[in-house]
């Protein structure tokens, strides 16, 4: 993976990024279970019994049994997880940092109480003889450039509820419904002949993932699977979404160093927002086509993210995607939209002026959309209309579009040739809402 880095190396340190953390994954949810306290008392009464109810590796559960916190480190352990089995033990933080050191308690405090560990000799490998702690990265295999993954093509979808509804009870033909689903004929058709290896599909959550309790402006399911969520109604009758790990955590990484603040999510269950898309592009099939990494939104308690910074944050993913190290055709999918507003005296505005010039400029000139202030989605596209901002994220994406600053300018690969436009749909209404729809494939 072409990311960078370079805390590989530091001797005597481990750090915990995406790989650790997959790896580590139910060894430190093992020890959060510990923060109860009828949990320590039957850890302590059985311990080898109460880590056979955890998915540990035997090698995870051998290194817990005996306390050997650098070798819990290294199968993914984070420190401030692995603290509560010494808390539980009844140990302090020096307790446990210096049983790492080969120190005893006694010598570890006492180097304390004198200054602490000096940093010289102790910054890189081969400085007074130090070791680095992790292994080196894989070579990359010089000559032949590596295969890249690359983005195809841009979805862009509505999400309505009564659409799901409407799908899994078989009532897409009745007059209401059918010139909607007509709408859609071709994009079945297009996603069967064009179907990719991975969907990005950027969507909002409706309360459902995210209460009050904590609310992402942009968060990235890194999960292998997402279950359908229980609305209310029971969860929608359509297969779980299988994720793509890897990949995931490589554009949380690569974003992140693109001084983009996203928030990972190892389990979350997806809503309307992400499954009704996939259900209008892929009918009712028994799995998904290909994996799908959920990408989501706040759009729902202000401040909620400009289209600015949802365009430039399409343009850092598509950096993101492009280096990573595999031969995969990846989609990305923006979804929500177009004016809709479901609440006070105001419920059911469309305008139908605004959601056809928006998709004009998101086609030719994504800049102008990207410059739409949120004042002017609520008035004119009503309050939920901000959805809108999502679809500047898979329009940034596009190869159109130069990425951003890079190291290397003109390494930039901006085509500067405009997508070809597949397909465009409107129609209105679908429940409280306009629904537009975009397939755009990059020349
Ligand atoms: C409707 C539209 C939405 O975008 C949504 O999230 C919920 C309901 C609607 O039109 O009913
Ligand atoms: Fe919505």
């Amino acid at each position: 993976m072409s990311l960078d880095k370079p805390y590989l190396d530091v001797p005597g340190t481990i750090i915990f990024d995406a790989e650790q953390s997959r790896k580590g994954y139910w060894l430190n949810q093992f020890c959060m279970s510990l923060m109860q306290a009828d949990n320590r008392a039957r850890f302590k009464a059985d311990e080898r019994a109460y880590l056979d109810r955890w998915a540990l590796t035997e090698a995870q559960k051998q290194a817990v049994l005996a306390r050997d916190l650098n070798q819990c480190l290294r199968l993914g352990g984070n420190i401030y997880f692995l603290a509560k089995i010494g808390a539980t033990d009844g140990k302090s933080f020096q307790q446990m940092a210096g049983s790492m050191t080969g120190l005893s308690e006694e010598q570890y405090r006492d180097m304390m109480i004198s200054g602490g560990r000096p940093a010289n000799g102790l910054r890189v490998p081969g400085e007074n003889g130090a070791t680095r702690t992790q292994p080196a990265p894989p070579a990359q295999p010089t000559g032949a450039r590596p295969a890249k993954a690359r983005i195809s093509a841009a979805v862009f979808s509505s999400h309505v509820p009564a659409i799901g509804a409407a799908i899994d009870q078989g009532k897409t033909q009745q007059d209401y419904w059918k010139p909607l689903f007509a709408g859609y004929d071709l994009s079945r058709q297009w996603l069967r002949e064009h179907r990719p290896d991975v969907i990005l599909l950027v969507y909002n959550d409706h309360a459902t993932a995210f209460s009050l309790e904590m609310i992402p402006t942009f968060a990235i399911g890194t999960a292998a699977q997402f279950q359908p969520a229980d609305e209310g109604w029971g969860p929608r009758p359509v297969p779980p979404v299988i994720g793509h790990p890897e990949l995931a955590a490589h554009i949380a990484q690569s974003v992140i160093q693109q001084d983009f603040d996203l928030t990972i999510v190892n389990k979350m269950d997806v809503d309307h927002g992400l499954t009704v898309p996939l259900s209008l592009m892929c009918g009712q099939p028994l799995a998904w086509p290909c994996p799908v990494i959920p990408f989501a939104v706040n759009v729902v308690q202000y401040p909620v993210p400009s289209g600015r910074r949802c365009y430039q944050l399409g343009q850092a993913i598509r950096r993101a995607i492009e280096s990573y190290d595999a031969d995969l055709n990846v989609q990305i999918w923006g979804t929500g939209g177009m004016s809709h507003q479901l609440q006070g005296p105001r419920a059911g505005l469309i305008n139908k002026e605004f959601d056809n010039a928006f998709l004009d400029q998101l086609i030719t000139d994504p800049e102008a959309a990207a410059s739409i202030p949120h004042i002017d989605y609520v008035r004119e596209a009503g309050s939920e209309g901000i959805e809108l901002v999502m679809w500047l994220i898979a329009r940034g994406a596009m190869s159109d579009v130069a990425r951003g600053a890079t190291p290397d300018a003109a390494a930039d690969g901006a085509t500067g040739r405009p997508p070809k436009v597949v397909h465009r749909f409107y129609h209105v209404p679908a429940s409280n809402t306009a629904v537009g729809h975009l397939i755009l494939e990059n020349p």
